[in-house]
C-alpha cells in the first residue's frame, strides 16, 4: 500500500509540518529545558543526541505513527525470517544472518542457513591465520607481505572502508590495498610498490562478471605470470570471493581457494561476509569476529526495541521528515575521525544503490521524493571546504556529526580540539548568530556587513558518539546506517535491495566498448554520443 501521501499520518504530518515550520530550532530550546533529555538515545556506548532539529514530541509521534502504518514492524521481521522482500529479484535478504552470533538457526526457503555461514567464517579464519603467520607461501617459498583486492562497489567500498577505520588493529606484517577502477592506473600503481612473490590476490566479485574487476584480475595475472612464467603460480597467489564457483574455476582459481557467499547478500551489505577477507587479514578473526558482534548487536536492537526508542528507525523518520516536508535534497555525513575518511563514500552505496528508485513497489511512478543525495568529509577537513554553504547558504542540508570520545592515536591536545569543533559546529549549526549579536560584538560596523556576518541558525544536525573506534563499535555504526535505509525504503514503499538503475550504462559501455575496439562499426547513437566516439577514436 503506497501510504504516501494518502494516509492519515502523511496528511497530519504535512498538517503538522505547516505549523513547526514557522519555528526555528532557537525557540524550541527555549520553550523547553528538558529538550536535550527528551531527544537522545543510548545504545551501550552508542550515543545519538537528536534534539537540534525541527521537532517536537509530536513530531516524533506522528513520524511513529507513519512507520506504523507503512508496516514497518511486520517488514522488519519479514526481512530477518528470510521473506523473499528483494521482490524483483525473487530473493531474500539476510546480511543480518552474516553476523547472527546467537545460536538461533535462520531459514531461507526452509534451510537452515547458519551452518554454511559458520563453515566459511572457519575457513577464513583459517585462511588468514595462514597467511597472517606467514605459513601461506607464494611460489617461490616466500611468505605474504601484500594482499591486493581486486573488486568494486560493494566488493570494493565496505573492506577498504573498514579497512582504514580500523588500521590501529592491523598486522605491522601485512599491507592490504584495494584496486577497483578500471582505469589502468589504479591496478599500476598499485603494483609498482609489490613484489610478485610476496602478493596475493583477491578477487572480489559476487557475480564474478563485473567488467572492472575481471579487467584489473587478468592484468594482474599477467603481472603474476610475468615474475613466475608457471600458470602454477596462479594458485598460490590467487583467492577469490563470490557466489560463482564455476566462473571462478574458470579464471583459473581452486574451488578450495574460494571463499562462497550467497544470493541473498546484496553487495552492499556484503561486508559481513567473505567480503570481509581483505578486513580479517587485516585485523585478524579475533578483532573481526567482534566487528560482527557489533553489528548483531544493532541488529537485535533494530529488531526488538520500540520504534520511538530504535535508533535506526529515528535517524529514518528524522531524514524522512527533512526529505520529504522540509524538501532538503541532500544529506551530508561528518565523521570527525580520520580513520573514518571512506565512512561517507561506503554510505552514499548503502544508501543510494539502495533508495535512489523513482518507481514504487506496484510499479507506479513515485509521486514524492525518495533517497537523498549521501555526501560528506571527515572533520575538520570540511569546515574549511564546504561547511560555508553549510552555516549560510540557501540549501537546508541535515547532517550527521560522528564523533569518539577517545582517540585511537592519543597525541598532545589533538582529541580535544577535534572534539571542539565537533561541538562547536552543531551548536553553530542550530543556534547561529543573530544581527543583534553581531552589531553589540562590533560597535559601528556598517548593516550591510554585519548582515554578510550574521548566522540564521535553524540548520539541524544528529551528534552520533560513541567511547572509540574499535571493530564492535564500528559494526554497530555500520548495522545503524544499514537499517536506516532499509527503515526509509520501506516508508517510501519502494524495493531496496535491487539496483536495476546501474544495468543501462553497463550495457551501453559494452557497445561502446567494441566500437572502440573496432570489432563493431561506430555509429548508430544520437549526434553527440557518435561525435565522441569519433573523437576518441582520432585521438587515441
Ligand atoms: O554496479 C553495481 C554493482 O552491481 C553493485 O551493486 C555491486 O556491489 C558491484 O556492482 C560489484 O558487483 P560484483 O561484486 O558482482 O562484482
Amino acid at each position: 500500500m503506497n501510504i504516501i501521501p494518502d494516509s492519515s499520518a502523511w496528511q497530519k504530518l504535512q498538517q503538522h509540518y505547516n505549523r513547526l515550520s514557522q519555528c526555528s530550532i532557537q525557540e524550541l530550546f527555549a520553550e523547553d529545558p528538558q529538550r536535550a533529555e527528551k531527544f537522545r538515545l543510548e545504545f551501550f556506548d552508542l550515543f545519538l543526541d537528536y534534539s537540534k532539529n525541527i521537532i517536537t514530541e509530536e513530531t516524533m509521534r506522528l513520524l511513529i505513527a507513519l512507520a506504523q502504518e507503512a508496516g514497518l514492524p511486520e517488514a522488519i521481521e519479514d526481512m530477518f525470517n528470510g521473506e523473499h522482500i528483494n521482490a524483483t529479484e525473487n530473493r531474500a535478504v539476510l546480511h543480518t544472518a552474516l553476523r547472527n552470533r546467537s545460536d538461533q538457526p535462520v531459514f531461507v526457503d526452509g534451510a537452515d542457513i547458519m551452518p554454511d555461514i559458520e563453515q566459511v567464517l572457519e575457513r577464513m579464519a583459517a585462511f588468514c591465520e595462514k597467511v597472517r603467520g606467514g605459513r601461506w607461501l607464494g611460489h617461490s617459498g616466500k611468505p605474504i607481505r601484500d594482499v591486493v583486492n581486486i573488486g568494486i562497489g560493494g566488493s570494493d567500498l565496505g573492506p577498504k572502508m573498514a579497512c582504514e577505520a580500523l588500521m590501529a588493529f592491523a598486522s605491522p606484517n601485512l599491507r592490504v590495498h584495494f584496486v577497483s577502477n578500471v582505469d589502468g592506473f589504479h591496478l599500476a600503481h598499485t603494483l609498482s610498490r609489490l613484489n610478485p612473490e610476496q602478493t596475493l590476490f583477491i578477487v572480489a566479485s559476487k557475480t564474478f562478471t563485473t567488467q572492472e574487476t575481471m579487467c584489473n584480475a587478468d592484468s594482474a595475472r599477467q603481472w603474476l605470470l610475468q615474475a613466475f612464467a608457471s600458470k602454477e603460480a596462479v594458485g598460490k597467489h590467487f583467492v577469490a570471493v563470490s557466489t560463482n564457483s564455476e566462473a571462478v574455476a574458470k579464471f583459473g582459481i581452486q574451488s578450495d581457494n574460494m571463499f562462497e557467499f550467497w544470493d541473498w547478500v546484496g553487495g552492499r551489505y556484503s561486508m559481513c561476509s567473505a567480503i570481509g577477507l581483505p578486513i580479517m587479514l587485516q585485523i585478524g578473526p579475533e578483532h573481526f569476529f567482534h566487528m560482527l558482534e557489533g553489528f548483531h548487536e544493532m541488529d537485535q536492537h533494530f529488531r526488538n526495541a520500540p520504534l520511538h526508542k530504535n535508533m535506526p528507525v529515528i535517524l529514518a523518520l528524522l531524514g524522512v521528515w527533512y526529505n520529504n516536508f522540509f524538501g532538503a535534497q541532500s544529506h551530508a555525513i561528518l565523521p570527525y575521525e580520520q580513520a573514518l575518511h571512506r565512512f561517507p563514500a561506503h554510505l552514499q552505496q548503502v544508501d543510494m544503490e539502495s533508495n535512489g528508485k523513482s518507481v514504487d513497489r506496484q510499479g507506479k511512478p513515485v509521486t514524492w521524493q525518495t533517497g537523498a543525495v549521501i555526501w560528506g568529509e571527515p572533520g575538520t577537513n570540511g569546515q574549511h571546504s564546504f561547511f560555508q554553504l553549510l552555516h549560510q547558504g540557501t540549501k537546508l542540508i541535515p547532517a550527521d556529526f560522528i564523533a569518539f570520545c577517545r582517540s585511537q592515536t592519543p597525541m598532545g591536545e589533538h582529541q580535544q580540539k577535534l572534539l571542539a569543533n565537533f561541538v562547536a559546529q552543531t551548536e553553530a549549526l542550530a543556534f547561529g548568530k543573530s544581527n543583534a549579536e553581531v552589531l553589540a560584538e562590533n560597535p559601528g560596523i556598517s548593516s550591510s556587513l554585519a548582515a554578510q556576518k550574521t548566522f540564521g541558525g535553524n540548520r539541524p544536525s544528529n551528534s552520533i558518539i560513541a567511547d572509540e573506534l574499535n571493530p564492535r563499535s564500528l559494526g554497530r555504526l555500520m548495522a545503524l546506517y544499514e537499517h536506516k535505509v532499509f527503515t526509509q525504503g520501506q516508508i517510501w514503499n519502494i524495493y531496496s535491495f535491487d539496483q536495476w538503475g546501474v544495468q543501462l550504462g553497463k550495457e551501453l559501455a559494452d557497445k561502446v566498448l567494441a566500437e572502440l575496439r573496432g570489432s563493431r562499426p561506430a555509429g548508430g547513437h544520437d549526434s553527440s554520443t557518435n561525435a565522441i566516439i569519433q573523437h576518441l577514436k582520432q585521438r587515441a
